[in-house]
């Protein structure tokens, strides 16, 4: 299958130094949803991008993202036909061509497979919509038997064409063969003086070709973006669509209008999600994971049964069961959270593993350090990991008691069974099962506090 994306377009409503297909939605580019879509349709495929404005900032995205795709370049915007014709050295004759627009974001994979279906055996399958206000879009014509004989635009229409409530989404499929001699024949004759795509529709027909038509399941698939205010209203609608599919699926979400899913998100039934969360890239959650307001959580996996409390921030960390995080916690790529294991408020943990049922509840900084089971890190403990040019390693065993506001001064290992004593700047390692301590002795001293001087 050859498959080709129009991307050539300025989008100048957009106003912005940002090529409009490289503007996201749902944080990820626009294009990039419809080469994503295409790679789910087929692993294989090897889509033809053509490029026009912005041609530099979108072949580096695709450099970086997309390298498995190639790209044709329309110099001079003169039509959708004009578009599809500098793609025409990419494709292949013994395969069907699909068409399909870097601003129309959100069409299926369903979709796309039905349609395809539908144009088998040498036929020209459109994508059609029927709409309340098609005001702008190409109509499609049709004869008193119901056979589609042509599109016509907006600007060529007559009164009479501009009362047809089905139009062209733009979305096609056709036999290549028939593509390169359909788009050999189209003139530029229009009220826009273009090279219309929508014109091989009526060679088509006049051909004697069967063309068939299909609608999206969704009306969404075929939203096209022209400006900021429409690409808005396209991240709500997809949002709640989203949001729908995670309450079919057994989610409870306390205000389905209040999540914002921006990757791929995996969740089992009956984990709760409170208001406000934004999940970002891949995100795992398993059953009965309660996950209070206003978190935010990207790349992780969190096991069942944890809790994860109200403005937390988590990223890159894997969460075993029954653990209790925040509220206000900060997990860090690399942190790893064994089961029972509670990571309070202000605590913050980067590249470390926490062991089973171990805890630090208040106000820490644990950065690269391996903690065992049952320890306790009490509030104000910092890993002084970097010396301002490395990185060093903390290791505290299991059942350690770290008293507050102790520094342990990296590389330096805790014994088992250790306890440190509040204050203490740990600079060498701590034997197993004794107190360790360096504190100033206390002393008491007779003393009178200044007075305010008089004028
Ligand atoms: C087109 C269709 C119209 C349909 C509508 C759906 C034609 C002639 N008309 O109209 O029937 O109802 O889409 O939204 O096809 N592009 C290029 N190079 C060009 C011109 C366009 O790459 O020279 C790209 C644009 O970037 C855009 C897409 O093609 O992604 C559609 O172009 P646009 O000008 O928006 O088409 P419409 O006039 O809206
Ligand atoms: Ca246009």
């Amino acid at each position: 299958m050859n498959i080709v994306i129009l991307a050539a377009g300025q989008g100048k409503r957009m106003n912005s130094a940002l090529p409009k297909v490289l503007h996201p939605l749902a944080s990820k580019p626009m294009l990039g949803h419809v080469i994503d879509t295409i790679k789910r349709l087929d692993p294989n495929a090897k889509p033809c991008i053509v490029l026009g404005h912005g041609q530099a900032a979108v072949q580096d995205y695709l450099d970086k993202n997309h390298p498995n795709v190639s790209v044709a370049i329309q110099a001079e915007q003169k039509g959708t036909g004009h578009a599809v014709m500098q793609a025409l050295p990419h494709l292949m004759d013994d395969a069907s061509t699909l068409i399909l627009y870097g601003d129309v974001p959100l069409i299926q994979v369903n979709t796309l497979k039905d349609l395809l279906l539908l144009a088998q055996d040498e036929t020209l399958a459109v994508l059609t919509q029927e709409l309340p206000n098609p005001t702008g879009y190409g109509r499609i014509l049709r004869s008193l038997e119901g056979e589609v004989t042509g599109i016509i635009e907006e600007k060529d229409a007559s009164p009479e064409d501009k009362q047809i409530r089905e139009i062209n989404t733009g979305i096609l499929a056709c036999p290549t063969k028939d593509l390169r001699q359909w788009l050999s024949q189209i003139q530029p004759n229009n009220a826009q003086g273009e090279y219309y795509l929508t014109d091989i529709v009526g060679l088509a027909a006049q051909q004697g070709l069967p063309i068939r038509t299909m609608m999206p399941e969704f009306h969404f698939e075929v939203e096209g973006v022209n400006s900021r205010a429409q690409l808005a209203a396209l991240e709500r609608t997809w949002q709640s669509h989203l949001a729908t599919q995670l309450l079919n699926q057994g989610i409870t979400l306390l205000d389905p209008q209040r999540l914002d899913i921006r990757g791929n998100f995996q969740a089992s039934p009956d984990v709760v999600i409170d208001v406000g969360c934004i999940f970002e890239g891949d995100i795992e959650i398993a059953s009965n994971v309660h996950i209070g307001p206003y978190c935010v959580i990207k790349d992780s996996k969190i096991g069942a049964n944890t809790q994860i409390k109200a403005f937390s921030h988590i990223e890159g960390a894997i969460i075993g069961e029954h653990a209790v995080i925040g509220p206000y916690a900060r997990l860090r790529p690399g942190a790893v959270i064994d089961e029972a294991a509670h990571i309070g408020n202000f605590v913050e943990v980067k590249n470390s593993h926490i062991g089973v049922g171990s805890k630090a509840n208040h106000l820490s900084y644990i950065g690269d350090a391996t903690v065992g089971s049952r320890v306790n890190i009490g509030a104000g403990t910092i890993t002084c990991n970097y010396d301002g040019v490395n990185k060093h390693q903390t290791i505290i065993e299991d059942d350690a008691f770290i008293g507050s506001d102790t520094q342990l001064v990296a590389p330096v290992r805790v014994g088992k069974g250790a306890t440190i004593g509040a204050g203490t700047t740990l600079t060498k390692d701590a034997p197993e099962n004794k107190l360790t301590i360096s504190r100033a002795k206390q002393l008491s001293v007779e003393w009178k506090r200044p007075q305010k001087n008089k004028k």
